[in-house]
């Protein structure tokens, strides 16, 4: 019996949800019902057809995916093995997760950390993960709670989020700032925000040693942000950079690194190594809080999905996406 598969295909022509059999999925040596996956930024532009994400057509887009495993060639899993596998060449190079069935590489995905379900490591996702790394790096850095408090850049968004609430629960002072102040400064306040910085404050060119105020920072927006978040970190602090929900450039100085001591740390979530990964998800079980997260997170069905995306760009959602798919 031919077993039939929806996915989201993004082609030269457009994207679509699509019907197909397993000839589609590409190589391989795990298969996996998915269950969920989320929608992350890159979603969005994946799945709206703009540039930079997906770098082969036709692909399936999803940087996501969390399901069991429903036939493995990797001793690491069994049938039946819940498992989430996060970026590792998803809708870039590889197909995604937004099928109801994927054919992956099982050697970078991480076994559910004890403590969380599915949906809630769906809902958590790449944005959850990154968030992770980043407060990992922060730490490994040597930056404690007492030197000082944490800005957050993009604090409503994703990384944001989940930053905000894993900073605050590893007892870090947290700055949430946001470009949607009046909107959401009580949503920052309740993921253990205890100042809410205008991003305004943030914005426009800033002179490259400014008052040191941040023994650290999680940035996930890149431009005059993060240069000005750079030049406001407290000597030998760090400055973890993920994004570019704002700009792709970096108008600073290298004054903050050789006058105050800053690292600047990159956090790349899609080729993390294995250890790190199980790392990250072990923090996120251990510092989210699910019920919070339930509360922030909105659901949605794989038709949705492109719709969802472009809201998501016009700057019309927050918090986080999950979408089921079985
Ligand atoms: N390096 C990695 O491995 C990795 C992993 C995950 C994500 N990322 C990147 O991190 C970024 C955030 O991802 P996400 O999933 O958290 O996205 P998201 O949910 O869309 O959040 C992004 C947030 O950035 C702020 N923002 C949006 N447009 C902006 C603009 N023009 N100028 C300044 N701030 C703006 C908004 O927060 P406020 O409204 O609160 O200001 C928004 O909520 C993206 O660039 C994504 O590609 C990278």
């Amino acid at each position: 019996m031919i077993h039939m598969i929806q996915g989201i295909v993004v082609r030269e022509s457009g994207v679509e949800l699509e019907q197909f059999d397993e000839s589609f999925l590409g190589e391989g040596d795990v298969v996996v019902d998915v269950a969920y996956s989320d929608l992350n930024y890159k979603d969005a532009l994946a799945v709206t057809g703009r540039p930079g994400v997906v770098r082969t057509t036709p692909l399936i887009a999803g940087i996501d995916l969390v399901g069991t495993v429903a036939e493995s060639d990797d001793p690491r899993w069994s049938v039946g093995d819940w498992i989430v596998l996060n970026g590792a060449g998803l809708s870039e190079t590889r197909n995604g997760g937004y099928s109801t069935r994927a054919r992956i590489d099982g050697k970078l995905a991480v076994a559910l950390p004890d403590g969380l379900s599915p949906e809630a490591v769906a809902s958590l996702g790449t944005a959850g993960y990154t968030a992770a790394l980043s407060v990992m790096r922060i730490v490994m850095e040597g930056v404690n709670p007492g030197d000082g408090p944490v800005l957050v850049t993009g604090a409503t968004g994703g990384v944001g989020s989940i930053a905000t609430m894993l900073l605050a629960a590893a007892g870090f002072e947290v700055a949430a700032s946001t470009g949607r102040l009046e909107r959401f400064g009580d949503y920052l306040t309740s993921l253990g925000a205890s100042q809410l910085v205008p991003r305004a404050e943030l914005e426009g060119a800033g002179k490259p040693l400014q008052k040191a105020q941040y023994a650290a920072v999680v940035d996930s927006v890149g431009g005059e942000v993060l240069a000005n978040a750079i030049a406001r970190t407290l000597p030998n602090g760090t400055v973890t950079a993920c994004g570019l929900a704002g700009s792709h450039k970096l108008p600073s100085s290298v004054m903050p690194f050789i006058l105050r001591g800053v690292t600047l740390a990159g956090i790349d979530s899609v080729w993390a190594p294995l250890e790190d990964r199980a790392d990250a998800w072990r923090l996120l079980a251990k510092g989210v809080d699910t019920t919070q997260l339930e509360l922030m997170t909105s659901r949605i069905a794989l038709d949705e999905v492109i719709a969802a995306g472009q809201q998501l760009l016009d700057g019309e959602r927050h918090g986080r996406t999950l979408v089921t798919l079985s």
